[in-house]
């Protein structure tokens, strides 16, 4: 079996020039990548007491949920504005261009529950900074935050103030 970074297919210049686009569905199309890399989240958690499993649309939910599913605990979404149809919380934060909302319902976290998020990837780290103050609005504490991939030239772990961070592949440039 081939280490999980080989299934990542590296797109140069997407979807601009000097950017290398880490496209993660070069793992989710080879079932021993999909395979190796919710076995490494799940492997990351084996120590972590937890109650939840919260990701974000939409990538998010392709980690989160068989994840959740194997280690028998619930799945929250987050997802992207206008999308959630009962009473939502949301938070917005900022992206290269402008910014963005996300939402979760006001009744998916009870207060101390612990959270884990799930996503495919941490690049700023905004998304993540933002589920943080959702959970934390409803009561929740996030106790960890576990990635496939980290670009960690953009600092996203210091925007987490202390959350413990794992990702599977940790990309030294941006
Ligand atoms: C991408 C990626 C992460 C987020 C990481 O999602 O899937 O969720 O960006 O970036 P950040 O650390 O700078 O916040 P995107 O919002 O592009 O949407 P998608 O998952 O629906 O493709
Ligand atoms: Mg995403």
């Amino acid at each position: 079996m081939k280490h999980l970074e080989e299934y990542v297919i590296s797109i140069p210049d997407f979807p601009e020039p000097g950017i290398i686009f880490r496209d993660v569905t070069g793992i989710l199309q080879d079932p021993d990548g999909l395979q190796l890399a919710v076995n490494q989240l799940q492997d990351f958690l084996k120590d972590t007491e937890f109650d939840v499993v919260v990701g974000p649309e939409s990538r998010g939910f392709i980690f989160g949920v068989p994840v959740a599913y194997n280690l028998k605990k619930s799945f929250v979404p987050v997802r992207k504005k206008g999308k959630l149809p009962r009473k939502t919380i949301s938070e917005s934060y900022a992206l290269e261009y402008g910014s963005a909302e996300i939402e979760i319902h006001e009744d998916a976290i009870k207060p101390g529950q612990k959270v884990v998020i799930i996503d495919d990837l941490m690049a700023t780290g905004g998304t993540t900074e933002a589920i943080i103050r959702l959970i934390s609005r409803l009561g929740g504490e996030v106790v960890k935050a576990c990635f496939v991939m980290e670009l960690a030239g953009l600092n996203g772990r210091e925007k987490l103030k202390g959350c413990p961070v794992d990702s599977a592949i940790i990309y030294e440039g941006k």
